[in-house]
């Protein structure tokens, strides 16, 4: 991979955007995100698969064309949004940065990299600076559960966590969203729906979340990316990190359970006071009404909802709290996170 010059910004604005993905969940809510926030947009240029060159999407009132990739295709760009698996990303994304763009990539090829930056912005956007071409987006789970965490953990270090998490059928993309809707009408029909995407019915129902488990540890792919992104975004590999994934039949926005243990004694109404102050969070914690994060009202938002901090009653010391939130998983568990790193690079 080529280094940059000592200047980590985009060379120009507005900058040459390739959305590599267009076609998918997350690449349709780039292009939604690119507009509303305004993002500085010269040329677009849209890729997916070869199956759908030819197909167009439509951006600020423009038919756009989508092609198939092609090392010509990143000529001259200077923008690469990624979110087309890390097969694609593994092999497009240093073609991309060789023809002299910045990549963003949502996939999990890269994260893991010492030399990749794992940005959620909110917490460490001075990682930016130190790319070398690619910047990588976080789990989308990781991304909700800890955002609301941060406020906490950077005054009074947060030693252990647990938490499970209900996620939303986006996250296995266009094609898992759709089954969703497809076996929930099925089922409502009275019709047999054989599931084709998911591995397990998803008409009112839940399951583990479907990535492979690891025999070592009992954990799915998942659950250790969770675990592994977290201490690697709070640049702390020494906090405990046990976590349940669950695939919930909802749409596009996921939630978790979490409960903390802190260095100090920590209480939940100065918990609420730091969350509430933090950018990216919204507190949704009204116990006389019963109202806490939910999926449907985090859906179509950038805040991550936050609510239920509470003594974790388990915990006699006072160190320790629960919380619940919900967040959109295509915007800042996904394409949301993206645009707001690229706007750090714009020059
Ligand atoms: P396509 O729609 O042509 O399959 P999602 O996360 O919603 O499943 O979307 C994945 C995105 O990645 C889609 O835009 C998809 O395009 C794209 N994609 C999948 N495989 C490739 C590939 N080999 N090359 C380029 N884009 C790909």
């Amino acid at each position: 991979m080529p280094t940059h010059d000592a200047d980590y910004h985009l060379r120009r604005s507005p900058p040459t955007i390739a959305v590599v993905g267009a076609t998918g969940a997350v690449g349709t809510e780039f292009l939604r995100i690119l507009a509303e926030r305004e993002f500085p947009v010269g040329e677009l240029r849209l890729f997916a698969s070869p199956r759908s060159a030819g197909k167009t999407l439509t951006f600020d009132g423009h038919d756009i064309g989508v092609e198939a990739l092609s090392e010509n295709g990143f000529a001259g760009a200077d923008l690469a949004l990624f979110s087309a698996g890390s097969g694609t990303a593994r092999e497009w994304a240093p073609v991309a940065v060789r023809r002299g763009a910045i990549v963003v990539d949502n996939s999990s090829a890269f994260r893991m990299n010492p030399a990749v930056p794992l940005v959620v912005p909110e917490i460490n956007a001075a990682e930016i600076a130190r790319h070398d071409g690619i910047l990588a987006v976080p789990n989308c789970a990781a991304i909700i559960a800890i955002t609301p965490l941060w406020p906490i953990h950077r005054r009074n270090r947060i030693r252990r966590m647990t938490l499970a998490t209900y996620q939303a059928a986006s996250g296995g993309g266009a094609a898992a969203l759709a089954e969703l809707v497809a076996a929930t009408r099925a089922h409502l029909a009275g019709d047999l729906y054989a599931p084709r995407v998911l591995p397990h019915p998803y008409a009112f129902n839940l399951f583990s979340h479907n990535t492979p488990i690891d025999p070592a540890t009992g954990y799915n792919e998942e659950e250790t990316k969770v675990i592994a992104e977290t201490r690697k975004i709070l640049a702390d590999p020494g906090i405990r990190i046990g976590v349940t994934c669950v695939r919930v039949p909802v749409q596009r926005a996921h939630s978790a359970a979490i409960t903390i243990e802190c260095a100090r004694p920590i209480d939940p109404g100065e918990a609420r006071a730091l969350i509430a102050a933090a950018p990216g969070c919204r507190i949704v914690d009204d116990p006389a009404a019963n109202h806490f994060p939910m999926p449907n009202e985090a859906t179509g938002i950038d805040d991550i909802l936050v609510g239920r901090i509470r003594r974790d009653l388990s915990d006699p010391s006072g160190h320790s709290l629960s919380l619940f939130v919900a967040g959109d998983q295509l915007r800042k568990g996904a394409a949301l996170n993206a645009v707001q790193i690229a706007e750090h690079l714009l020059p």
